[in-house]
This record gives structure tokens, sequence and C-alpha cells, in this order.
């Protein structure tokens, strides 16, 4: 089969290479997958380049979420370890309420189990990470729901506890997770200012339901918080950048405010001043979306239970701005890591 693998690191075109490779094999509790789509991650950027938390062995293949057609079943996966968030979605897991693994032709959306990742014709998943792939959506949108809308649901309800009516800022909004925080902020009835580089993408965020956009190129981003607030600043932060991002939220978040840290994708990684924090009565939450899988698996499960219900109600749909065959992934993720993609760039093996 055929898969893009990394022998190095360095810059993501550089050192993905698209090569014939021995097909694999599933481990205990572990599920083989046929690859239908796989969505680009800025943290599959910082895997290539060695700066992930997480530095699989080489070769290692990228992708980090996909959704799949399950081949086979491992041994270890049969006896009911696997997916149990069926109860009540809409599900073409063919696993109904039952608790059981996925069933061999089922549709499901995972993490890869690297150093077997998604760019790839097969993989190899966890049974028990496996969800059952949302019917409203298809294989590439599928693909898109997963760690972007999580960390995005984590992030707005389970950390800072946002309320129907609140003010929420997010930056990057017309990228990856930015683009599921705007819709999963709409949906909780909060009012959504986006901010974005340039005019292209704040079209793009406009389309996804901001209520004001913000353009960090040409406009003063907190003057304009402040005046759309009435003064008041953002009660909410959502924040995948970092850098500027950052300092530019404790000026304009509001009294008894949450800013969530999300991601770094300016490079930067801000040095809060907490005298800041204890003057303004906000707080400065820290979000790791993939501990939740060992902390709170429930949690993840129900999770996903809500997103496929907002799928199926059309409340939230992922915005894939590209399709691209296997040949493409190497450029799209070089270009997610530039920072000139919007919504996810999908790759259809
Ligand atoms: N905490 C968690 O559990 C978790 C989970 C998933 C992802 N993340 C993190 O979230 C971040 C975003 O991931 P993503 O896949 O959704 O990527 P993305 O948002 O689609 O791409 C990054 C965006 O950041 C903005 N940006 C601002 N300054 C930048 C710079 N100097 N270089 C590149 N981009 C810059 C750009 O949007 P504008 O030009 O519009 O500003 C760019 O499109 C990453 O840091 C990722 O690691 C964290």
């Amino acid at each position: 089969m055929k898969a893009w693998r990394v022998h190095r690191n360095g810059e993501p075109r550089d050192v993905m290479r698209l090569e014939e490779t021995p097909e694999p094999e599933p481990g205990a509790g572990q599920l083989l997958v046929r690859v239908r789509a796989a969505a680009v991650n800025f943290p599959d950027a910082l895997l290539c380049r060695g700066e992930y938390q997480v530095r699989p062995d080489f070769p290692f293949t990228p992708g980090v979420e996909l959704c799949g057609e399950v081949l086979a079943v491992g041994e270890g996966a049969e006896n009911g370890e696997g997916t149990e968030d069926t109860a009540d979605s809409t599900d073409s897991a063919g696993t109904e309420g039952t608790g059981e693994v996925p069933a061999v032709g089922s549709r499901v959306l995972a993490q890869p189990a690297l150093p077997w990742g998604g760019f790839g014709e097969q993989t190899l998943v966890a049974a028990e990470n496996a969800r059952p792939a949302p019917e409203a959506l298809d294989d590439a949108e599928a693909a898109a729901l997963h760690i972007g809308y999580q960390t995005g649901w984590f992030a707005l309800h389970r950390r800072a506890r946002i309320q129907p009516g609140e003010t929420l800022l997010v930056h990057a909004a017309a990228g990856g997770v930015g683009s599921a925080a705007v819709q999963l902020g709409k949906a909780a009835g909060a009012r959504v200012i986006g901010v974005v580089g340039g005019p292209a993408k704040a079209e793009t965020a406009r389309g996804l339901g901001c209520d004001v956009v913000v353009d960090r190129r040409s406009d003063d981003i907190v003057a304009a918080v402040k005046e759309a607030t009435g003064g008041r600043g953002a009660d909410v932060v959502y924040d995948p950048v970092g850098g500027d991002a950052y300092t530019k939220s404790v000026k304009c978040i509001a009294f008894e405010g949450r800013i969530v840290v999300v991601g770094f994708a300016s490079g930067a990684v801000p040095t809060p001043g907490l005298n800041h924090a204890l003057i303004k009565n906000y707080s400065i939450l820290g979000l790791h979306w993939g501990l939740y899988n060992t902390r709170d698996p429930e949690a993840v499960r129900a999770c996903h239970r809500e997103l496929t219900d907002l799928a199926a109600k059309g409340a939230v749909k992922p915005l894939v701005s590209e399709r691209v065959g296997l040949d493409g992934a190497a450029e799209a993720v070089q270009r997610v890591f530039d920072g000139i993609t919007t919504g996810r760039v999908v790759v259809e093996p």
C-alpha cells in the first residue's frame, strides 16, 4: 500500500515521502482501517518538525484524525472494549447501542495509532477510540468533526463554562480549530467575534456565522472588541495562536472573563503577567484535549454524541475548504503550517 512517511525531522514538504509500505497488522485492541479521508491538522507539521508533544519513532506516517472503513479487528478488540458512544447517536458503524467494537465494514472516525498515521491507504486505530461516523456528514466532513470540534467543545463548555448571551472572541477564526469554535459558540448562544488574517479569511469567518469580524492585519483588535461590547470586553477568549493574539486578549477581556489557551500557531508562547490577571479578575485556562481520552473517556464519548446531534441538526458542519488526493498531503501539511489555509484541508486517498 501507499503511505507518506517521515524519516527525519524538518519542513513537511522536505521530509514527507510517499512510499510503498507493508500493510499494517492490527495488534491487540486495534482496528485495521481503510482511510476514506484524513483531515490535516497543525500538529501534523509539528510532528514532521519534531516539535510536537509526541515524538514517534522513525519512520512514521503523519495524519492525526480520519474517517475510515473497518477492514479487520485485532485480537482483544473483539470483546466489547470498543466504542460505546452509540446509544442515542446517528450511527453508521453497525454498533447501535451495543457497546461493541465497530463491525467490519462500518464507517468510523478516529485518531490513528502513531507511528501509523492517517496519510496512507490503510492504518491502525485503537478500537476504544473509534467512534461512529455521523451519517449527516460526508467522509471529509466526518474526519474534520473530531479533534477540532472536541477541542472547541471542551474549551467552551468544560473549561470556560460559556453562557448564552456571552461574547466569545475566537482567534484564527477561519482556521481549523477556530472555525469549529465559531460554530460551537453560536450553537451555545454566544455572540462571536472572529479575528482573522486578511480579507479572504474575513469573508470565510462571516460565512461561518461570526457576528463581528476583525482583520488582525488592518484593524486594531482591542479597539474593535471594546467597541463591539460597549467597552466591557470579551467574556471568553479561544486562543489557538498565542503571541500577539494573547497580548491583545488580556487588553480586551471582560471582568471575570476566561481565556482558554489552546495552541501557539504563531510560534510564540506567551508569558502571562499574573499581577494583571489578579487586577482585572480574569482566568487563564489551559486545555490539552487529548488528556481527556485517558482522564475522562466518558466525557469524550458524550461530547461525540453531542457533536453528532449538532451535525444532524445542521448546527455544526465542518468547513472543508479543499479536498486533495493522497499525492497532495505533504503540500497540504506545509500550507496549514504556513497559515494560508482556511477550515480543514482533507486528504482523500
Ligand atoms: N490544546 C489542544 O488540545 C489542541 C487541539 C487541537 C489543536 N491545537 C492547536 O491549535 C492550533 C491551531 O491548529 P489548526 O490545525 O486548527 O490550525 P489552523 O488554525 O488552521 O492554522 C493556524 C492559523 O493560525 C493563524 N496564525 C496566526 N499567526 C500565525 C503564524 N505566525 N503562523 C501560522 N499561522 C498563524 C493563521 O490564521 P489567521 O491568519 O487567520 O490568523 C493560521 O491559519 C495549533 O497550535 C494546534 O497545535 C490544540
